[in-house]
């Protein structure tokens, strides 16, 4: 539990017209400033009064910059191929479209280079200031067609069935693996500003090919073997790392996320016969790509070729531990934390000492994990904590129409349901095939819940659930990912479709982050709350309907779509960023609202982003002076010829997804 400091808000106030009077006064360099990454932006476009978080609210932006309300600024303090070490050059970002990263040794460069695609973020001190850190950051995928001059990419591999792949492709699936995976990087604040620290001992990058071990109750399992691994103990890298976490003892958890996108030919497997009808059905849950993958890489990489290596991708979809302050120790894929398209993994540490851990499952229709430890955190003793999430309870979330829930079990049972008969020959089967045991015990299917995380000051569990364009306003029942699903609207997810998402708020029974049972209600639905749209309770929803928590003011709101990765201020203030469609024709942005107190739901917009990128991280350093964002896949549509954005770099340069740091001008906390 954190202080919750007084505000100050008259203080604040006048700091920031003092503040304001300045930017004016030297307003004729801001819009260079702006297109260089550099800082003081425009306050153009502010609404209403300053909130009790200390900012203005903006309106949402289309500029290709990084917008932000009077009186803060920013740093990119990590661009993707920036060296972590100077015996590495950068990336040359300009020679792009000569095909820089087709040469010989790109791939070795990049294994050694910030990685692109920034999503999660989390910052471990190294000092009691917090001056000094290690970021550990998320490098979700690649954009080959920013990457890499006449590649198709992601909207080439898209558009057709059957791929042709450039005589380029082994070189550029090399460079992807590289630039994918986690980034670890010592950074270090010099008179307020942050940078990284080259060379620092604790710089690595961790890639699609950095071996690793996995850990619980699935490691050795026969769906896990393969003829590189045997024994199913050691897997090889990890990619399409989205949000995460952090745990008490001080390692980082990156979540892999969308990984059938690199797994190919799944209906050449299915047509053999020689195959363990086990290892077809754990693939069934997965929207695998029936021939080409949506990156190819089975076309140059046996492992990724579902025929050649059948067992590879449940080797991955899992919860990974890292330390970030001992880069010798191997990284550790938790299989006790279930295997989904995770999203989010934030440990709470519960009044007994044993470790809850909040997981989401970003597909449609799918479910709400707790994982919840065995062993109790031992704080005294670091050591000990190290396996703790190799042993415990992994739970999937039931919310009922009476604004109940109950955490059901997903524990191998030989009387059921999860035995032998089910499909689930044992503990580790279960865990595989998580999603598939969820919804067996009646689990509810969500809107896509992206990250998911408890507030520190208050310890109720916010869940991001980003929008489902297939739930509909009628009960029914629906195809998706090669099953039938139940798509009509329920009291969690009440509306349908669903094109802008919403939060659900839950509470542990007790305030036990042990328990099995739970309330929850819904915290916001997201769209645009002007036009007679805001309803301030939830008896009232439409399909266009917005509610804020029961804020009644609409002037005061700002409109929101797709909210994705969240995090909190030492207020217990809720911070979120957007990946997705937008209610009003805007870029997508960083967002702020208390949970508690007359402003409850009241949410504003604090940061629009450059064009084509998602926000990612949202993560404050200690003394919350600093929020810490991912800009990611900036420019995304375009290509190297044709860049959509030319941020952070300004005009002429190609895009560059990078990691910046907000700070207030003249210092100060960000938020409360
Ligand atoms: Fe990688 Fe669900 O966002
Ligand atoms: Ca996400
Ligand atoms: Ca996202």
């Amino acid at each position: 539990m954190q202080r919750i400091p007084d505000p100050t808000p008259f203080a604040q106030l006048l700091s920031q017209r003092v503040t304001r009077r300045r930017v004016l006064a030297t307003g004729a360099t801001l819009a260079p400033l702006a297109l260089a990454g550099g800082g003081l932006l425009p306050a153009c476009a502010a609404m209403g009064p300053a909130n009790r978080l200390g900012f203005k609210a903006i309106e949402g932006s289309k500029a290709d910059a990084v917008v932000l309300p009077p009186g803060y600024r920013y740093d990119v303090i990590a661009r993707w191929g920036e060296s972590l070490w100077s015996s590495v050059p950068d990336l040359d970002a300009a020679r792009l479209a000569d095909g820089v990263l087709l040469q010989p040794g790109a791939a070795e460069r990049q294994q050694r280079q910030f990685g692109t695609n920034c999503d999660a973020i989390h910052f471990f001190p190294l000092d009691a200031r917090g001056d000094r850190g290690i970021l550990c950051v998320n490098n979700e995928y690649t954009q080959d067609e920013l990457m890499y001059p006449g590649h198709p990419g992601i909207s080439g591999a898209l558009r057709g069935g059957s791929r042709e792949y450039v005589s380029t492709h082994s070189q550029a699936v090399a460079v992807s693996k590289a630039a994918q995976g986690v980034s670890v990087v010592e950074i270090a604040r010099v008179r307020g500003r942050w940078q990284m620290v080259k060379d620092s001992r604790f710089n690595r990058r961790i890639t699609a090919e950095t071996p690793m071990d996995l850990g619980g109750p699935a490691r050795g399992a026969a769906l896990l073997r393969t003829q590189a691994d045997p024994n199913g103990v050691r897997a090889f890298g990890t990619f399409a790392n989205c949000a995460g976490g952090e745990t008490p003892w001080g390692t980082y958890l990156t979540a892999e996320e969308n990984i059938q996108d690199y797994f190919g030919n799944l209906d050449q497997l299915k047509a053999r016969n020689d195959i363990d009808p086990h290892i077809v059905e754990a693939h069934r849950r997965w929207r695998m790509w029936k021939a080409a993958s949506l990156y190819g890489w089975e076309a140059v990489d046996a492992r990724f070729d579902l025929p050649r290596t059948p067992t590879e991708p449940l080797r991955f979809g899992w919860i990974v531990e890292i330390d970030p302050r001992d880069p010798t120790r191997a990284p550790v894929k938790r299989t006790a934390l279930g295997r989904c398209a995770h999203e989010g993994a934030s440990p709470f540490i519960a009044h007994s000492g044993r470790v809850a851990v909040y997981l989401g499952d970003d597909d449609k229709f799918e479910h709400i994990y707790k994982f919840v430890s065995d062993a109790r955190f031992d704080a005294k003793n670091p050591a000990a904590n190290r396996d703790l999430l190799d042993r415990g309870t992994l739970y999937v979330a039931r919310l009922d129409a009476s604004g109940r829930g109950e955490w059901l079990p997903l524990v191998f049972d030989p009387k059921g349901p999860l035995n032998t008969a089910a499909g689930f020959r044992d503990q580790a089967e279960v865990l595989i095939k998580a999603r598939a045991a969820a919804t067996l015990l009646g689990a509810t299917p969500m809107d896509r819940t992206e990250d998911i995380e408890a507030n520190p000051v208050t310890g109720r569990i916010y869940v991001a659930c980003t929008r489902n364009e297939q739930r509909t306003a009628a009960a029914g029942h629906r195809m998706y990912a090669g099953r039938e699903v139940e798509c009509g609207t329920d009291r969690a997810n009440p509306r349908g479709a669903n094109p802008f998402g919403h939060i659900i708020e839950i509470r542990e029974a007790g305030d036990d982050h042990t328990a099995r049972e739970f309330s929850w209600e819904v915290f916001l639905l997201g769209g645009d709350p002007a036009g007679g749209r805001l309803v301030t309770a939830l008896t009232q929803v439409r399909q266009d309907s917005t509610y804020y928590a029961g804020y009644a003011n609409a002037d005061e709101l700002s409109p929101i779509g797709s909210p994705d990765n969240i995090g909190f201020d030492r207020g217990g203030n809720l911070w979120l960023v957007t990946d997705g469609p937008q209610p009003r024709v805007a870029n997508n942005g960083c967002y702020a609202c208390p949970t508690a107190g007359p402003e409850r739901g009241r949410l504003q917009q604090f940061m629009s982003g450059p064009v084509g990128a998602e926000i990612c991280g949202c993560q404050f350093s200690p003394d919350c002076e600093t929020l810490f964002l991912g800009i990611q896949h900036p420019g995304e549509g375009g290509s190297i010829t044709e860049p959509r954005s030319h941020w952070p770099d300004g005009p002429g340069t190609q895009p560059r997804p990078s990691v910046i740091a907000i700070t207030k001008e003249g210092g100060g906390t960000v938020g409360t």
